[in-house]
C-alpha cells in the first residue's frame, strides 16, 4: 500500500495527477520545502504498477532533500515519475499537461530534466509554467564539473596527490556527465578507460581524447586507481564490489549502491567512496543559481566546494569508523537540526 512505501511519513506531500485527455498519469513527491521550494527532475518511464513509480519517486524526492543540504542549495527535495504508457507517444501536449502540474505547485516544485526528460521537452514543459530550470543551463556539464572536484578530493585523501596527472580513472558511460568529465579528466592528465554498453559511443570519445575504450562489461574489473561510475544506478553490490581493481569510486551515477550492504563491503575492502549524492550536485546547484540570477563564475565557485565537502565526508567516515554514506547522512541531520 500507499502508507508502508519506503519513506512515505517522511514526505511533506504525494500527489498523483491525471489528465485523461493526454494519458498524463504522473506522482509528484515533495519531501521537504526549503526556502519555501522543493526541486528535483521529472522521471518519464514506464513503471511495472503504480506502486513502483510511488517507491521511486518517494526514494528520489528523499534523495534531492539529501543532495541539497550537502551542495549548501536553498531548496528541499522534490520529484516526479510520469508514468509513460509504451503505446501512446510522448506528445507535446502531454509535456504541456506535466507544465500545468508543476504550475499548479505555484513555485513550490521546480522541476528539471531526469531519465526519459530532455532539454526539448522541458522546454515546452516552460511554455506553460516559468517553475523550470536547467533549460538554458543543461545541467550535465556542471553536474561533470562537480564530479571532478569530487575525484580530485578523493585522489588527495585517498592516493595522497594533490593533481590528477598520472591518476587512472576508468569511467562507466560516455553519456552527457561522463563524455564532459572525461573531457575535464583528460585536459589535467589523468589517465582515462571507458566504457559504455554504446561501443560506438564510447569508440569516439576515446579517439577524440586519446584515451582507451573498453568493452562494458569489463569495467568492473579493470585496474585504475579511480572507478567513476556514469551510467545507471545499483551498481555497487556485494558481489560487484568484491571484483573492483580500484582504490576508490567517484562518479556521477544516482543511487550507485544497490543497498547498504555494499556501501559496508566497499569499506570492508578499504575502497573510499564519494556518497552520488555529495558529488553529483553539480547540475543542482547550476539550477537554483538559475532562479537567483546566473552568474557562471559564482555557479563555478559554489560547485568547486564538493570537493571540500567530499574530504569532510572521507574524514568523517574515517575518524568515526563509519561508512561514508553514513557520515554523509549524519551531515545532513546535522544541517537540517533533526539531530
Ligand atoms: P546519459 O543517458 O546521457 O548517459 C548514460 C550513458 O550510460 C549512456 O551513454 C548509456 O549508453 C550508458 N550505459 C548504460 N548502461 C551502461 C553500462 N552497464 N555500462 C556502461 N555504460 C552504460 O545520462 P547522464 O545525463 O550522463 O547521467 C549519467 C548518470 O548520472 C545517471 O545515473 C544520472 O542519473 C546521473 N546524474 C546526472 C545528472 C545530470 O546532470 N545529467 C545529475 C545528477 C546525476
Amino acid at each position: 500500500s500507499i502508507t508502508s512505501s519506503p519513506g512515505f511519513d517522511q514526505h511533506e506531500s504525494l500527489a498523483f495527477h491525471h489528465d485523461p485527455e493526454t494519458g498524463l498519469r504522473a506522482f509528484v513527491a515533495i519531501h521537504r520545502k526549503r526556502d519555501g521550494r522543493g526541486c528535483g527532475g521529472i522521471r518519464y518511464r514506464p513503471y511495472s504498477s503504480e506502486q513502483a513509480a510511488i517507491d521511486d519517486v518517494l526514494r528520489l524526492s528523499a534523495a534531492m532533500t539529501r543532495k541539497a543540504v550537502l551542495a549548501g542549495v536553498a531548496a528541499g527535495g522534490a520529484k516526479s515519475c510520469v508514468l509513460a504508457d509504451p503505446s501512446r507517444p510522448k506528445t507535446p501536449a502531454l509535456l504541456q499537461a506535466m507544465g500545468q502540474v508543476v504550475h499548479s505547485y505555484g513555485g513550490a516544485y521546480v522541476c528539471a530534466p531526469d531519465v526519459g526528460i530532455g532539454t526539448e521537452d522541458l522546454a515546452v514543459i516552460r511554455s506553460v509554467t516559468p517553475h523550470v530550470v536547467a533549460v538554458d543551463h543543461p545541467a550535465a556539464p556542471y553536474t561533470a564539473r562537480g564530479t571532478f572536484r569530487g575525484i580530485e578530493a578523493v585522489a588527495e585523501w585517498k592516493l595522497g596527490r594533490d593533481r590528477l596527472e598520472g591518476v587512472r580513472v576508468a569511467i562507466q558511460g560516455a553519456g552527457n556527465v561522463g563524455a564532459q568529465l572525461a573531457r575535464l579528466l583528460v585536459a589535467a592528465g589523468a589517465i582515462v578507460t571507458i566504457a559504455d554498453t554504446d561501443t560506438a559511443k564510447a569508440d569516439a570519445l576515446a579517439s577524440e581524447l586519446g584515451a582507451r575504450s573498453i568493452d562494458p562489461t569489463a569495467l568492473l574489473d579493470a585496474e585504475a586507481d579511480i572507478l567513476a561510475p556514469c551510467a545507471l544506478g545499483g551498481v555497487l553490490t556485494r558481489a560487484s564490489v568484491e571484483r573492483l581493481r580500484v582504490r576508490a569510486v567517484a562518479g556521477a551515477a544516482n543511487n550507485q549502491l544497490a543497498d547498504p550492504d555494499a556501501g559496508r563491503a566497499l569499506a570492508s575492502r578499504g575502497i573510499a567512496f564519494a556518497p552520488d549524492f555529495v558529488i553529483s550536485a553539480g547540475g543542482l546547484i547550476a539550477g537554483e543559481h538559475e532562479l537567483d540570477g546566473f552568474d557562471e563564475s559564482a555557479v563555478h565557485e559554489h560547485i568547486d566546494r564538493i570537493r571540500t565537502t567530499v574530504l569532510h565526508v572521507l574524514e568523517r567516515a574515517a575518524t568515526q569508523s563509519i561508512t561514508e554514506t553514513e557520515a554523509a547522512e549524519r551531515m545532513v541531520a546535522e544541517r537540517m537540526g533533526t539531530r
